[in-house]
C-alpha cells in the first residue's frame, strides 16, 4: 500500500489531498464527518462501481448518509443537473451544518462542489474524485460550476473542499479512453512551469500507459502538488493561476461547438495545447519556433490527438472563444508557451493568428 498527503494552504483555509492506492482514506477526517447529514452525490456509472463501498467506509455515520444519483455525462452539466441537487437537499432538510461529498468524475466534483458553492450561500463539501483527470485536477482548487448553453463552465464559484480523498484503485474500472483524456490534463503541468515533469513523464511513459499502480499515487501527487503551489498564490485567478488553462479557451469552444459528444475534457485539451504551441511559432513567441512538433511528439507518447478534423468550422471556434473568462473588454487574452515549461499571459492576441494556429491544427 502506498498512500501521500498534499497539503494546500489558501489564506481562507486549508486542506489536505490524501491519496491511497486501495481504499478511501477518510481516517484523518472523523471531525469533519460528526453530527452532521451527509449527502453523498454521484452518477449512474460511479454509484453502482464505488457507492457502497464509500458508504461503509462511512458506517459509522450510517444513519447520516444520503445519496443522489444523477445522469451520466458532460451534457448534464447544467441547470438542470445542479438543481436537482438542490431540490434533494430541500426535499431532506439539508442546513449550514451539514456536508456534501462527491463521488465521480470532474462533472461531479464540479456540480457538487457548485452545489456546495450556492447552498444556503454555501456548505461544507469534500471531493472524492474517481477518474484520473478529476484526481490530477478537477477535484482540487475549489474552481466549482457547470456549463451554459452558450459555453462550457460559464457558471460558478470559487469554493473550497474540505478534503480532497483520492483511492488510484478506482481507476482500474475507468475506461482506457478516459484514463488517457486524464493524461491530457497531467501533461499541462510539465509545460506550465515544470519542465522536469514533462521528462518525468516520457522517462516514465510505459509504465504510466499501463497505468502500474506503483507510478499512479506519484504521478497523481506531483500534479497536485504542481497544482497547488498555482492555487495558493492566486486563489481565485486573478493573475497566475490562468496559466492551468493552457489550452484550455480552444479546448472550450472544440467541446461547445460538438455539444460534449465528439471530444472528453482532456482530448480538447491536448488538441487546444497543441493549438497554444501553434500559435506561439505562429506569432514568434517560441523560442524553438518548433514547440508544435516538439509538444506533439510529447502528447503522442500518450496517444493522444493532437489534430481536429477540417469539418469544424474554426471561424465558429473563434465566436466561441469570445465568451472566454480571460476576454477583458473584448480582448483575447491566451496562454502561450515560450517553450515547454514556461508558459505566460499573452494579452491582445489577434483574431486573425487565433484562427491560422486553428487552421494549421485542422486536417
Ligand atoms: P467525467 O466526470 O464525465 O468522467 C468521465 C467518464 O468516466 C464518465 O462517464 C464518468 O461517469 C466515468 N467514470 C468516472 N470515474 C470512473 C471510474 N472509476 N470507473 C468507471 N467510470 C468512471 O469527466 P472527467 O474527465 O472526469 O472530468 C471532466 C470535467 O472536469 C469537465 O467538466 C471539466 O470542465 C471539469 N474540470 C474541472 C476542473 C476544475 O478545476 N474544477 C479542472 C479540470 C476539469
Ligand atoms: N483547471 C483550471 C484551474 O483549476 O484553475
Amino acid at each position: 500500500m502506498t498512500s501521500k498527503i498534499v497539503n494546500i494552504n489558501l489564506s481562507s483555509c486549508s486542506y489536505d489531498i490524501f491519496i491511497n492506492d486501495s481504499y478511501f482514506d477518510f481516517s484523518a477526517l472523523q471531525d469533519l464527518l460528526c453530527n452532521r447529514k451527509i449527502a453523498i452525490i454521484s452518477n449512474d456509472i460511479v454509484a453502482p462501481l464505488y457507492l457502497d463501498d464509500l458508504k461503509s467506509t462511512l458506517s459509522d455515520y450510517k444513519d447520516s448518509i444520503f445519496s443522489h444519483i444523477l445522469a451520466d455525462g458532460e451534457h448534464n452539466k447544467n441547470l438542470q443537473g445542479w438543481n436537482s441537487i438542490l431540490d434533494f437537499l430541500a426535499e431532506n432538510n439539508f442546513n449550514r451544518s451539514d456536508l456534501l461529498i462527491s463521488l465521480g468524475g470532474g462533472v461531479i466534483c464540479d456540480m457538487t462542489g457548485f452545489a456546495a458553492a450556492s447552498w444556503m450561500r454555501g456548505i461544507d463539501f469534500m471531493q472524492v474524485p474517481t477518474s484520473l483527470l478529476a484526481q490530477v485536477d478537477a477535484s482540487v482548487g475549489g474552481k466549482t460550476g457547470i456549463n451554459h448553453k452558450m459555453g462550457k463552465n460559464l457558471i460558478g464559484a470559487f469554493h473550497q473542499p474540505q478534503a480532497v480523498i483520492i483511492n488510484t484503485s478506482t481507476l482500474k474500472t475507468l475506461p482506457l479512453r478516459e484514463y488517457k483524456s486524464g493524461l491530457g490534463e497531467t501533461v499541462k503541468y510539465g509545460l506550465i512551469n515544470k519542465p522536469q515533469f514533462t521528462t518525468w513523464l516520457t522517462n516514465n511513459a510505459t509504465v504510466i500507459n499501463n497505468q502500474e499502480t506503483s507510478v499512479l499515487t506519484q504521478l497523481i501527487a506531483k500534479c497536485c502538488q504542481y497544482k497547488a503551489e498555482i492555487v495558493q498564490q492566486d486563489e481565485k485567478e486573478s493573475g497566475i493561476r490562468a496559466l492551468l488553462n493552457l489550452g484550455h479557451t480552444f479546448a472550450h469552444a472544440i467541446e461547445t461547438y460538438t455539444q460534449y459528444t465528439t471530444y472528453t475534457h482532456g482530448e480538447a485539451v491536448a488538441i487546444g495545447m497543441v493549438m497554444a504551441a501553434e500559435l506561439s511559432d505562429l506569432i514568434n513567441i517560441s523560442d524553438s519556433h518548433n514547440l508544435r512538433k516538439e509538444l506533439e511528439k510529447h502528447l503522442q507518447d500518450f496517444h493522444l490527438k493532437i489534430m481536429l478534423p477540417k469539418a469544424i468550422d474554426a471561424n465558429k471556434l473563434v465566436e466561441l472563444m469570445r465568451l472566454d473568462k480571460k476576454v477583458i473588454n473584448n480582448r483575447h487574452r491566451l496562454i502561450l508557451m515560450k517553450s515547454i515549461g514556461n508558459a505566460f499571459i499573452q494579452k491582445d492576441v489577434c483574431e486573425k493568428d487565433i484562427l491560422q494556429s486553428i487552421k494549421n491544427c485542422q486536417q
